[in-house]
């Protein structure tokens, strides 16, 4: 279905799934570009769950002061299973009429863009999608809101967690996010100077994995980083295979949900702002059901049901020089 440009009067916002260091910079561009176009924005609180409960703030260029820089979203967000049925669906819309709300901006990721997508294609509502999620996970962008500041923040513990490795002489395990995507162990491996890592996306090896680790000790090695991505191999489990197999001591850390808190960094700034300023310029241009995104360096634009869940082909390289470097 094509729709016919709507004349734009009032939008709405909203942030959607898991928050990430950046929606609150996206937010603000969107508010603060709607209102240049003189528009209305109306923020959603709780993404599509406060929709259907009717949980609206009218918002002006003060409600986004300050927030550039703040982690997390002012809008608070939410994963609402009522609005995957049919019935939550029609109620989110009757209270986007109810508030004469044309059209909507939705961040977030793969769950978010299929409501938003729904919500185009089903219903009629002109929406576009900004992909708020730390896991890097969709087509249509080279990068995702929050993924720099999560893969920063993992770093950043990870150079700790190497000096207790490295005074203590141990091997460490350490688990981070991504929603069964690898990318952001893959980057962080990279950058803290692991010696293996773990991903979805290629069939584990634990005996060449402890091979290494006791070559790596006859070597002089002192100590030995790897990173595992969430939903492959629980760390403990496997810091406990490591440890029965090479006889080596073992520890492992979650980092978890310290990955998606902070201040966003300035790419991640950057992006957001200039994602949420293309998401009202395209509302206003009639382009709807679209999923905006940045690729090499250039605002990208694909519909949202071309943009789920992206398989990234960044492993062989990126494997090849953490095997070489370790
Ligand atoms: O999608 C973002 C993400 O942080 C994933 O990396 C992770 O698997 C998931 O959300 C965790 O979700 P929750 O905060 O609901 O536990």
């Amino acid at each position: 279905m094509n729709m016919k440009k709507v004349n734009l009067k009032k939008i709405g916002v909203l942030t959607s799934g898991g928050d990430g260091p950046g929606m609150n910079a996206a937010v603000r561009a969107v508010v603060r570009s709607a209102i240049s176009n003189g528009l209305a924005v109306e923020g959603i609180m709780r993404g599509y769950q406060g929709l259907i409960d009717d949980e609206l703030i009218g918002m002006d260029r003060r409600s986004v002061s300050g927030i550039i820089g703040r982690g997390g979203t002012l809008l608070k967000t939410a994963r609402s299973p009522e609005f995957r049925k049919e019935a939550g669906q029609q109620k989110a819309v009757s209270i986007l009429k109810k508030h004469k709300i044309d059209a909507l901006v939705v961040i977030g990721g793969d769950g978010s863009y299929l409501g938003a997508n729904d919500l185009y294609k089903k219903w009629g509502v002109p929406t576009v999608g900004l992909p708020g999620t730390i896991d890097n996970d969709l087509y249509g962008t080279d990068l995702t809101i929050g993924c720099n500041t999560a893969i920063n923040t993992a770093v950043e513990a990870i150079d700790k967690i190497r000096d207790t490795a490295h005074s203590m002489e141990r091997i460490f395990i350490i688990e981070v996010m991504g929603n069964r995507s690898g990318y952001i162990a893959m980057e962080v491996a990279l950058s803290s100077g692991a010696e293996d890592v773990v991903v979805p996306e290629a069939k584990p090896d634990y005996k060449t994995m402890c091979a290494r680790i006791s070559q790596g000790e006859k070597r002089g090695k002192v100590s030995w980083i790897v990173i595992v991505s969430e939903g492959v191999i629980k760390a403990s489990v496997l810091a406990e295979t490591i440890t029965n197999m090479t006889g080596f001591e073992t520890r492992s850390v979650v980092l978890g949900h310290v990955q998606r808190g902070g201040n966003p960094c300035a790419l991640d700034r950057i992006l957001s702002t200039r994602l949420g300023v293309a998401a009202v310029e395209e509302l206003i241009k009639g382009n709807y059901g679209q999923a905006i995104g940045v690729i090499q360096d250039k605002i990208n634009i694909i519909p949202l049901a071309d943009a789920r869940k992206r398989i990234n082909d960044i492993y062989e390289e990126r494997y090849r020089l953490i095997n070489m470097l370790r």
